[in-house]
């Protein structure tokens, strides 16, 4: 269904996030940043939460961050514009702290709203925070670049952009693990079998 009605949804869920005032973060922050791009598209990517940048301009990754994941995103024959980016949390934590449970938890309901709209195939974790969040690890390590299947979801793991600014050895490494995402992407459409971890 994308439908009319669908493009209805997502503008009350974009008016919702704006006006939203369920947490503290409401308080500090300029402008809440709902998800963006490509309601049809396949794949979701999920990081933290808006940094500076995104906090001024109300758009996902737009900063150094949002740079990286670009780059990487074309490495992989994606762009912007195909896919669907959103954060755990739609506002800007003071000093770019991780958002606290209880924030995130105030926030879910926007994030799983994005979900069901958007019905994605594959959603894209960026990082320790999304990780945490959507599938209740604590640490990536183990599981970055694996397909992981929960609740008849699939979910892939990778490093949060940001992470390659104090690693540079993370960018070829977030490149590969989105190749590898479309590939498998692809495959899914081919109805070839893909491997999964767990
Ligand atoms: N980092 C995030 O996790 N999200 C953004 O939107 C920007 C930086
Ligand atoms: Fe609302 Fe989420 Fe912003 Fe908190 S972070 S005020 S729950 S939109």
């Amino acid at each position: 269904m994308w439908g009319p009605e669908m493009s209805k949804e997502i503008m009350t869920l974009k008016k919702r996030v704006t006006s939203c005032v369920k947490c503290n973060l409401s308080k500090s922050r300029k402008n809440a940043v709902p998800g963006a791009g490509n309601i049809k598209s396949e794949v979701i990517f999920i990081g933290e939460a808006p940094g500076r940048n995104e906090d001024l301009q109300g758009a996902p990754f737009v900063g150094t961050a949002g740079q990286i994941l670009s780059e990487a995103l074309e490495y992989a024959g994606f762009t912007r514009s195909d896919v669907y980016i959103t954060n755990v949390v739609k506002c800007r934590p003071p000093n770019n702290r991780q958002p606290l449970k209880e924030e995130q938890d105030a926030c879910r309901e926007h994030l799983l709203k994005e979900l069901q709209i958007i019905q994605p195939k594959m959603i894209c974790i960026l990082g320790n925070t999304a990780f945490g969040s959507l599938l209740e690890g604590n640490s990536i390590t183990k599981n970055r670049g694996k397909i992981i299947k929960k609740n008849d979801q699939l979910y892939f793991v990778t490093v949060h952009p940001a992470a390659v600014i104090y690693n540079p050895d993370l960018r070829q490494v977030l490149k590969n693990d989105l190749k590898f995402l479309a590939e498998t992407l692809d495959k899914i459409k081919n109805g070839l079998q893909v491997e999964i971890s767990g």
